[in-house]
């Protein structure tokens, strides 16, 4: 892209001010900033114009799940199945690392977070050890899908060759980049992060699937004979990746997809529940429910909203493949954005400054015609770490991890 194209594209919108310093700035950073401004989604400014608007839910309606007791009934059926599935290689999984995880607190990738206290124990190792032990019982290798965002790209590839990718085989991992989004003032305009750079972050975890496909991983998926992908977040240390007994109830359901839940510790507690929306399945935010839906109990006394999502999710790769094109919906956030101000100097706000924009995984389940909510036990399967101290946290996962018998 021109200068001049530059300025075509950005001036209809308003965002001239990215060409601010171009007359300061070195051949290699002009084009490198030419670039960045050719890759830009501005339809998604008009999304701020209307403010922060969530989008509407339809008709929501409760959706039970396949519970513990039921899992135990079924248990080596269902195991049995997703060995055979796992032993065939039709199940791969997709590790979400593109995450800033802000509220943690640190530059550096999530994955490389040392849980250990007495030795070290990385997120990524515990993760691994997590999918090893499937491996092990099926005695197949399960394709791992990493999916890292341009911040992070370069330290989570280098941490995981430098730990010899903590005993899984290299010839079965496969990273790719997400997609960027700009951050924006309250203004709707673009901020710069530097002379040469537009501010601009990963894109959400809705996103995963195309950037899978536009990395041009569909191929290799294919080659090896991939027809499932279970999804899941860097963040869960706890968490059974590719569980044949997971795959295993999906398959024997005849469903496109499934989601791990676990049941609410309480009607207040804050996670997304999985439900039906206009007859199809969909998850809903704590603060999307009314007072009624919230507190809502059936006749056993258990909530009728009853189960919660953990960001463990199985997908069918055809029907994923279908909905690839449609439209998602994209989440505008209050977010502090580092910059630089009209003259230059950096500006590292102690407050919300302005927006980021986001799609989520979690619609993507009311584009499933199907979806099994498949019961999990929280104290041996979800201990998130989203925060250092308090709930969801560093301390509490520690805790669970011992409570599991993992040495810290
Ligand atoms: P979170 O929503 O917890 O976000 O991500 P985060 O970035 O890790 O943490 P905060 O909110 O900034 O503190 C849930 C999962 O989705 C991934 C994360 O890496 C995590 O595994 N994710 C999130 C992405 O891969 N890309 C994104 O753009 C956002």
């Amino acid at each position: 892209m021109t200068y001049e194209e530059a300025l075509r594209k950005l001036s209809p919108a308003g965002q001239e001010q990215l060409l601010q310093y171009y007359g300061e700035l070195t051949q290699e950073q002009r084009d490198r900033l030419l670039e960045q401004i050719a890759a830009l989604d501005l339809s998604l400014l008009e999304l701020v114009e209307d403010g922060v608007v969530e989008p509407s839910k339809g008709k929501l309606e409760p959706l039970g799940a396949v519970t513990l007791e039921q899992i135990r009934e079924k248990r080596e059926m269902f195991e049995e199945k997703g060995l055979e599935a796992l032993r065939a290689c039709k199940v791969g999984a997709v590790l979400l690392a593109g995450g800033q995880g802000t509220r943690l607190g640190s530059d550096k990738p999530k994955g490389m977070l040392n849980v250990g206290i007495h030795r070290e124990l990385y997120l990524f190792e515990q993760l691994i050890r997590n999918l090893m032990e499937v491996v092990h019982r099926a005695d197949a290798w399960v394709p791992l899908l990493v999916m890292t965002s341009q911040k992070n790209d370069r330290d989570t590839k280098d941490f995981f060759r430098e730990h010899d990718y903590f005993g899984y085989n290299p010839d079965y991992v496969f990273f790719f980049v997400q997609d960027m989004a700009p951050s924006v003032s309250y203004e709707g305009k673009i901020y710069m992060e530097d002379k040469d750079r537009v501010s601009a972050s990963p894109n959400g975890n809705g996103g995963w699937f195309s950037s899978l496909a536009g990395a041009g991983l569909l191929g290799k998926l294919k080659e090896l004979g991939v027809e499932w992908l279970n999804v899941f977040s860097v963040d869960n240390v706890l968490q059974k990746i590719a569980d044949p007994v997971f795959v295993g109830a999906v398959l024997d359901a005849g469903c496109v997809c499934g989601a791990k839940v676990v049941s609410k510790a309480g009607p207040d507690e804050k996670v997304g529940v999985l439900c039906l929306e206009d007859g199809k399945p969909s998850i809903v935010e704590y603060y999307e429910m009314t007072d009624e839906i919230r507190n809502s109990r059936g006749q056993d006394g258990r909530l009728l909203y009853n189960y919660g999502v953990i960001l463990n999710y199985l997908f069918d790769i055809t029907t994923l493949t279908r909905i690839m094109n449609e439209n998602m919906p994209v989440h505008i956030v209050e977010k502090k954005i580092p910059h630089i101000d009209s003259s230059g100097g950096p500006v590292k706000p102690e407050e919300p400054n302005g927006y980021k924009f986001e799609t989520l995984i979690l619609d993507m389940i009311h584009m499933m015609e199907n979806c099994l909510p498949f019961e999990v036990d929280r104290r041996k399967e979800f201990a998130p770490i989203k925060n250092r101290t308090g709930v969801d946290s560093l301390d509490s996962a520690r805790e669970l991890m011992r409570e599991n018998g993992i040495e810290l």
